[in-house]
């Protein structure tokens, strides 16, 4: 049996000691002491690092979801066109708030738990849409996500602003290995989006969802590390002249 290698450092919320087996800076762990979520730093260093959420774009916040959103969640998500193509459907104030009153258990690392964020207006502070990302591996080195965008703010690229910021925050920010999204075949915006931030097709599945009575095809989008680290280092396209 070889010794594993373990790094040590203080949790950045409650500063106890704390000792990890040796994996790259910028995985994900759960402190021991206070169950917090701490992203391991690079060894020698003082101090794990802290999940940085809320993520800030130029106009948008993604942020945890408060009991407080349940107005601006309620005004989209009973809206029955914006899951159109999806598994979910809207929902009434009752399953609006029983929803945020799970979500507060939520960890990044739950498992089987979808991990919500709220995309957020900076100016004015409404919730225009919301995020829920989930792992999909035991490793928690892959997640796939699912986004909504209220209908009356679609178009505007806020989609793109907030799936960029999210992706960056799953590279960049906790080291993931890949990420997935899918949708259904028929969803034009979604595909525009998810094409538009870089993500490349994976595959078909035909008739793999029955959905409101028939069934339907999906497409996996996916982007690797090395992907995102690729486009992040060539330069932008050129401009016509
Ligand atoms: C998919 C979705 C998140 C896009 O959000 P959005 O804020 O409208 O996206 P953006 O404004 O950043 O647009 C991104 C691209 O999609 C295109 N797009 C947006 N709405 C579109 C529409 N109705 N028809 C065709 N293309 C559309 C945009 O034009 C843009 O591409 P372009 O710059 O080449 O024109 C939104 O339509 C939505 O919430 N749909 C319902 C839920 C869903 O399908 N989620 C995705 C699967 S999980």
């Amino acid at each position: 049996m070889t010794d594993q290698e373990f790094i040590d450092f203080k949790c950045p919320y409650c500063t106890e000691a704390v000792s990890f087996p040796a994996d790259t800076p910028g995985k994900i762990q759960e402190c021991p002491a206070c169950a917090e979520i701490l992203v391991l730093p690079p060894a020698n260093s003082e101090f794990g690092h802290k999940i940085p959420i809320p993520i800030t774009t130029p106009r948008l916040v993604l942020r945890r979801l408060a009991a407080g959103d349940w107005k601006d969640l309620l005004e989209f998500t009973s809206d029955d066109e914006l899951f159109r193509y999806s598994e979910w459907s809207a929902m009434d104030e009752e399953q609006v708030i029983k929803w945020l009153e799970a979500d507060k258990t939520v960890k990044l690392t739950t498992p089987d738990a979808t991990f919500c964020l709220a995309i957020q207006l900076q100016a004015g502070g409404k919730v225009i849409g919301y995020f829920s990302l989930m792992f999909i591996d035991g490793l928690r080195q892959q997640a796939t996500f699912n986004l909504f965008v209220s209908r009356g703010f679609q178009g505007q690229g806020f989609g793109l602003e907030a799936v960029n910021a999210l992706l960056n925050f799953c590279f960049e920010a906790i080291s993931l290995h890949r990420v997935i999204a899918s949708f259904d075949t028929r969803n034009v915006p979604a595909r525009r989006l998810f094409e538009k931030a870089g993500m490349r097709r994976e595959g078909e599945f035909l008739k793999d969802r029955f959905l409101n009575g028939a069934w339907v095809d999906t497409v996996w989008m996916a982007m690797l590390r090395e992907e995102y680290a690729r486009a992040r280092s060539s330069p932008p396209p050129r401009s016509p002249a």
